[in-house]
């Protein structure tokens, strides 16, 4: 049962904390300063920190299903208003994994209840790119590529928020798109180019 091992792991960890850095936890006491928000998706094998090689205080992480940003989720937009406004971290980053089950649930026709207006918005993502998802035969392929484009449009919704709006214009913070590749753990830069976007929505986005 992995609750029994949790708190023996717990102990392990503070010792291996404190070998390497004896005031390690009163220096954590002393608070945060992260320079990046990392937005993924909930999945057990797509795990933050670990996976980036970072550790305490280096990341501030917010995890939903298939790794959304939606301009309601009160949850998301507090998370993006206090990482930018308050801990003014200079990075966002939204992750996507190929596999993930939030994008295929989105691409299958199921009524799954309460998860159908979540999953809408990767329909939604779908609809926005159909002529290009529709155009790719393989379905493995096109499985990839729209988990690429809900990224993609993640990134794009929080440009939509003037939160990020006001710090890229005031420090320069950067959004960047990339995904983790469950089947060689490379983590993949989608290079979406920031501020093309911004230069093509801001007519109709613009907030300040
Ligand atoms: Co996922």
């Amino acid at each position: 049962m992995i609750l029994k091992n949790v708190f023996k792991n717990n102990e392990k960890w503070i010792q291996n904390k404190l070998s390497t850095n004896a005031n390690f936890f009163k220096e954590m006491g002393e608070g945060q300063n992260p320079e990046l928000l990392y937005i993924g998706c909930s999945d057990s094998r797509v795990t933050a920190e670990d996976l980036m090689g970072l550790g305490p205080g280096e990341v501030f992480v917010h995890r939903n299903i298939a790794n959304m940003v939606i301009g309601t989720d009160l949850n998301a937009m507090s998370v993006v208003n206090y990482a930018v406004q308050h801990l003014k971290v200079k990075h966002i980053v939204v992750c996507g994994h190929y596999s993930c089950g939030g994008v295929k649930a989105a691409m299958q026709s199921a009524d799954l209840g309460i998860l159908n207006p979540w999953l809408r918005n990767i329909r939604d993502v779908y609809r926005i790119h159909n002529d290009e998802l529709n155009n790719i035969q393989d379905e493995n392929s096109k499985y990839d590529r729209l988990v690429e484009l809900n990224v993609q449009e993640q990134c794009i919704n929080l440009i939509k928020t003037a939160d990020v709006q006001k710090a890229f214009r005031d420090r320069g913070l950067k959004v960047h798109g990339w995904v983790f590749d469950i089947h060689t753990g490379k983590l993949i830069d989608l290079k979406i180019d920031f501020e093309g976007i911004l230069d093509n929505i801001m007519e109709i986005y613009h907030l300040d």
